[in-house]
């Protein structure tokens, strides 16, 4: 059976974009900035996108376009016979761990919109309403996993649709709709009264906060958002045409990746000062501290609803992408049809992504190694898997492949006069400095 591809550049983009830009860029991102001190943390984020993360996404561009296969069989098909095989593994639990959690996200991200559509903010008044507003609602056994059930069964019937006629077509739409009303929603913050120390924040570095434990953060995130070292990308880019340019595209994702988390920032930071609020609520800073805004602001209504469908499609179009890793597998290593390797994945996803939800209310008592079931699955994957799984990934393109091969996959087969150009400084950073730095990085999660 002929495998199906990316039809246009502009889907491939797209969809790849689609995958990076997520609850990363919009809820991650934000929060993490108030934590680590804003500009400075944007600083060595930026350094973490350019420097490490580009040339890993290169690496799985390369492994995934060459194998022409899914992220379990593409080790396997290009080292046969060897270990490498076992590297696909990870691809096969990461991305399933991420989603189950992810959508628990993603339901409220669902809920949130029906509530702002029905104007559930306005009555809230002050903050600490707000606050229990969410506790409560989180912490209640059925609701959000209704919203878990829900965003979990989009997600599943756009994957069934296939990669161009789900995927790729979902992505085409919805992407430039994100943009739109995310720049839309900035423009409006910025312009509130009171927003200059926000933009402040955001763009005046200040660096006595520049610790290590910074610089970790910056480098998980930056990971974490390019959906890196879990078999998403890699998958993706084995359905991309091979006249593509890999250099160019990865870095158009890198750079759209980039701007939307610099774009979301300047959508939420600013409100946050103009309200006198602290960027500093960790995780609820989406769900408990913009509503409160959103329902004080002049056109705050409006606005939030804006917010909760970005979020949702954000969220949406990442979540496919963790989604088709699986499906991938089923398909082509299982000969499953498409249709019931999505109902698999929905299934396995749904029930342990229930568990993850309830460790919010009825299961919080319910500890591993002293996290939450959410919490530890958000670590298992930010700080051990994902590391671990772009490490594999680097050291299989530089040291396992030939060079030849990555060269010839990388300037596609030495036409492309910029990619051959550039290519030795690529491969010095994917050889040493990328492996080298991940393995610091890591000791140094491990010790913080
Ligand atoms: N990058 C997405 C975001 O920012 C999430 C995501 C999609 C992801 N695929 C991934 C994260 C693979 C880690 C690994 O929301």
């Amino acid at each position: 059976m002929k495998r199906e591809n990316f039809t246009s550049r502009f889907g491939v983009l797209m969809a790849m974009a689609g995958s990076a830009i997520g609850l990363g860029n919009m809820w991650r991102f934000p929060y993490m900035l108030g934590e680590y001190g804003g500009a400075a943390f944007i600083l060595v984020y930026i350094l973490c996108v350019f420097l490490l993360s580009l040339p890993i996404l290169f690496c799985e561009f390369i492994i995934g376009r060459r194998s022409q296969t899914n992220a379990f069989g593409a080790f396997g098909k290009l080292a046969p016979g060897t270990a490498w095989k076992w590297v696909g593994l990870i691809s096969l639990f990461a991305p399933l761990i991420i989603v189950s959690y992810y959508s628990v996200i993603g339901g409220w991200s669902l809920q949130y919109f029906f509530k702002a559509c029905t104007f559930g903010f306005t009555d809230y008044v002050t903050h600490e309403e707000l606050d229990s507003m969410f506790n409560d609602f989180v912490s209640s056994p059925l609701i959000p996993i209704l919203g878990h059930t829900f965003f979990l069964l989009i997600t599943a019937l756009i994957v069934m649709g296939g990669v161009k006629g789900g995927i790729e077509r979902f992505g085409k739409v919805m992407m430039p709709i994100l943009f739109v009303v995310v720049v839309l929603i900035a423009v409006r913050a910025m312009t509130l009264e009171g927003a200059s120390e926000g933009i402040t924040y955001l763009f005046k570095p200040d660096f006595s906060k520049l610790t290590p434990e910074v610089c970790a953060a910056a480098l998980g995130q930056s990971f974490f958002s390019l959906s890196l070292g879990c078999g998403t990308m890699l998958t993706y880019a084995s359905y991309v045409n091979k006249s593509e340019n890999i250099a160019k595209s990865s870095a158009a994702i890198a750079v759209s990746d980039l701007v939307f988390a610099m774009i979301a920032g300047c959508a939420i930071m600013p409100a946050v000062f103009a309200f006198g609020l602290s960027p500093q609520s960790g995780p609820g800073l989406v769900f408990k501290t913009l509503p409160f805004i959103f329902s004080q602001m002049p056109l705050g209504a409006l606005v939030g609803i804006l917010f909760f469908l970005a979020l949702l499609i954000a969220a949406l179009t990442s979540s496919i992408s963790l989604f088709e890793v699986g499906v991938a597998y089923l398909v082509e290593e299982k000969g499953m049809k498409r249709r019931t390797a999505s109902l698999s994945i929905f299934l396995v996803t749904w029930i342990v992504g229930i568990f993850c939800s309830l460790s919010f209310g009825p299961l919080s008592e319910f500890e591993i190694l002293g996290n939450t079931l959410f919490d530890f699955f958000d670590k298992l994957s930010a700080n051990f898997l994902m590391t671990i799984g772009s490490f594999l990934v680097v050291l299989f393109a530089g040291w396992k492949m030939k060079k030849a091969d990555v060269m010839d996959e990388f300037t596609n087969g030495g036409t492309l006069g910029g990619n051959v150009r550039m290519f030795n400084f690529i491969w010095f950073i994917i050889r040493w400095i990328a492996p080298l730095v991940i393995i610091a990085i890591f000791l140094s999660n491990l010790f913080i």
